[in-house]
């Protein structure tokens, strides 16, 4: 966590709203990732945070990285292009996952040359796979409960347990070869079982996929979710990873290779924001502050995230609850309507949010004609 008093000084000199990201904060998170789950090669989720210099850090330590568009896939190719010659190809598949089970058709002619691994999960996109982009390596995305997670991802993507041979076998036909399976258990995921459930079912059809013949499957992608710790109700990571290697022994012994596509998990707690109030008005008794850094920016994640943020002030002091609005001129550009703040504060003062890092500057528009938050890495 960057101390208040830095924030202050980083704000003063390059300005507000500033979206700080802390490089440190990544490579713990990271490093605590595979620690605890040491037999699982971590695919970086660009998605959640797809700047390069976050990339960069993470391509560092060793990192892999799951992509789902092909500004992703070449965010994180400029990193490969890095390496000799030879590593370059053998080690795309080490290094990227295509994740995105539904692909456009220039997509994938784009994608064939680099040999890559995809995901799929229904019909029309093996027949797709096989036509535009016949030198990819497939994994079967397959449906299992996100019961409770923040974001549920199981109503558009996963094939149905009971589909899943079947869709193994059509890339066969097709002259592909499936690698393996992968699943997610929806973002956030705090109901440890969604995880085990998952592990089961993805058990019963590599049985199943096996005894029909399909021997080549050797890869089990366990996908994202691991939450971060946004509040104190959130359970510890390490508790998932114990139940989680538990799982991964018993069910999927080496040789399987297990992959996870961690996105919110290594970069949420890594940022945060600092915003400035622009204005303070009193409406229905209630006490509202303007600032500069709204829903259609930074605190984008509160629509498309399903997550709140807390804001806080930097000046002690009794607090009341406030109305937190951003600078659009658009009602839903709300904040909060409850946030402790003191009643003292004044326009030019300056608020931050804290664990703002995923899902968020990755959103962010320019509606209204607002520029989005400068983003400032510390650490690097
Ligand atoms: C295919 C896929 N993998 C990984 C992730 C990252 O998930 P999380 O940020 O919950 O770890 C997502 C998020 O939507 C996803 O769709």
């Amino acid at each position: 966590m960057i101390k208040p008093g830095t924030l202050t000084r980083l704000a003063a000199k390059h300005g507000t709203p500033l979206f700080v990201v802390d490089h440190d904060a990544v490579r713990r998170n990271y490093r605590a990732f595979r620690r605890h789950l040491p037999r699982v090669q971590a695919y970086y989720a660009v998605k959640a945070n797809p700047a390069p210099e976050i990339v960069e850090t993470l391509f560092d330590l060793g990192a892999s990285f799951d992509v789902a568009s092909m500004p992703e896939f070449l965010i994180v190719h400029e990193f490969i292009k890095g390496l000799p010659a030879r590593q370059r190809q053998e080690f795309i598949w080490d290094k990227i996952i295509y994740a995105n089970p539904v692909k456009a058709v220039e997509t994938l002619e784009d994608l064939d040359r680099y040999k890559p691994l995809v995901t799929y999960d229904n019909l029309e996109e093996v027949r797709k796979i096989a036509r535009h982009a016949p030198h990819a390596g497939l994994v079967l995305r397959v449906r299992v409960p996100n019961t409770g997670s923040m974001v549920e991802l199981s109503s558009k993507f996963g094939a149905s347990p009971a589909e899943a041979v079947d869709l193994i076998e059509a890339a066969h036909v097709a002259g592909l070869v499936v690698e393996g399976l992968s699943f997610h258990v929806g973002s956030q995921c705090t109901n440890f079982d969604n995880f085990l459930q998952a592990l089961q079912v993805s058990a019963t059809i590599f049985e199943e996929a096996w005894a029909r013949g399909f021997r080549k499957m050797t890869i089990l992608d366990i996908g994202g979710g691991f939450p971060a710790p946004y509040d104190r109700h959130v359970k510890p990571f390490r508790e998932l990873a114990r139940r989680l290697n538990a799982e991964l022994d018993r069910l999927f012994p080496p040789p399987i290779e297990i992959l996870a596509e961690p996105g919110r998990f290594l970069v949420a707690t890594a940022a945060t924001l600092v915003a400035r109030i622009i204005g303070k008005a009193v409406r229905d008794g209630k006490l509202c502050y303007y600032i500069n850094d709204g829903i259609y920016h930074t605190f984008s994640g509160i629509l498309f995230d399903h997550c709140q943020y807390h804001v806080k002030s930097f000046k002690p002091g009794p607090t009341e609850i406030c109305s937190v609005f951003g600078p659009t001129c658009d009602a839903l550009d709300t904040v909060s309507l409850a946030e402790d703040l003191p009643p003292d504060l004044e326009t030019g003062d300056l608020l931050y949010s804290e664990n703002i890092g995923a899902y968020t500057q990755a959103s962010s528009t320019t509606f209204n004609g607002f520029p989005p938050a400068k983003i400032l890495h510390v650490n690097r």
